[in-house]
């Protein structure tokens, strides 16, 4: 399963010589000098207590061993070290020139024995199954080429009884803030991410994925396919992200 809104329509896209994985890392190439300052500005900071919420549902277990799957420039690997001084974490991400960016706030932060940024796919994880005790995606799952695929190649690489944490956009549905809220992230947005960071596409590209692909239930459902069980979640901020958890059958 697959949400079919690509970031691009150009030439090579079009001729369908570029598979939307190869769209989704050529995007993320053109947008990752500007993406951490976009996103400050673009949520006012607030992405950045979203992050905050989803580690803090990590376990409670010394040591934590984490997988951050989608890590881009770091942001969630360097947010758990902040909660988890203890922690270990292994990011993945297929672009790399955002692993680059998060190479170096990484090395800034003293962190790079704790925290290694690989590159990689969620659709093939190159490590053994069983391997970590929780992973996180932040903001990564709704671009997976293969949803259900890679969701279950995260689930394989996790210990039974360890916990997937998923922070993801989702769509408010009360009004008047669908409205205005609608306004913000299918017009304005799009237009300062174009101004802003040269790729006329990417901010479009946001909103229209983040309308096509399941939230609340939906998801939960989705990660029971992908064979996680007890699918929990919580909507933050109106709506507009929620916050997932679900946990790898013990036996
Ligand atoms: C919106 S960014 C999120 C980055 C980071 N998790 C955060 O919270 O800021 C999405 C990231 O997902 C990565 N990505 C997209 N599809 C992926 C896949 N199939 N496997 C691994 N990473 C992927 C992109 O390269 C990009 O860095």
């Amino acid at each position: 399963m697959s949400i079919h809104v690509n970031p691009y329509s150009d030439t090579a896209a079009a001729k369908g010589e570029e598979s939307k994985k190869m769209q989704v890392e050529r995007m993320f190439d053109n947008i990752s000098p500007y993406y951490d300052v976009l996103n400050r500005v673009l949520t006012l900071g607030i992405d950045t207590i979203w992050r905050k919420k989803a580690v803090s549902l990590l376990p409670q277990k010394p040591n934590l061993l984490v997988m951050d799957m989608a890590t881009g420039t770091a942001d969630v690997a360097l947010e758990i070290l902040s909660q988890r001084p203890d922690a270990k974490v292994i990011g993945i991400d297929i672009s790399n020139d955002m692993l680059s960016k998060g190479r170096v706030k990484v090395a800034d932060k003293h962190l790079s024995d704790q925290i290694e940024l690989v590159a990689g796919a969620s659709e093939a994880i190159y490590y053994p199954d069983a391997s970590f005790d929780a992973a996180t995606v932040s903001f990564g799952v709704r671009n997976f080429e293969d949803t259900i695929g890679g969701l279950s190649e995260m689930r394989r690489v996790i210990k039974p009884g360890g916990k997937i944490i998923v922070l993801e956009f989702s769509r408010i549905r009360k009004f008047p803030f669908k409205q205005a809220f609608n306004l913000y992230f299918g017009r304005i947005l799009p237009w300062i991410g174009k101004v802003w960071s040269s790729d006329p596409r990417a901010y479009r590209y946001l909103y229209e994925s983040v309308q096509a692909f399941p939230d609340g239930k939906e998801f939960g459902n989705l990660l029971e396919s992908a064979g996680f069980e007890k699918p929990n979640w919580q909507a933050l901020t109106l709506g507009i992200c929620t916050v997932y958890t679900a946990t790898v059958p013990s036996s």
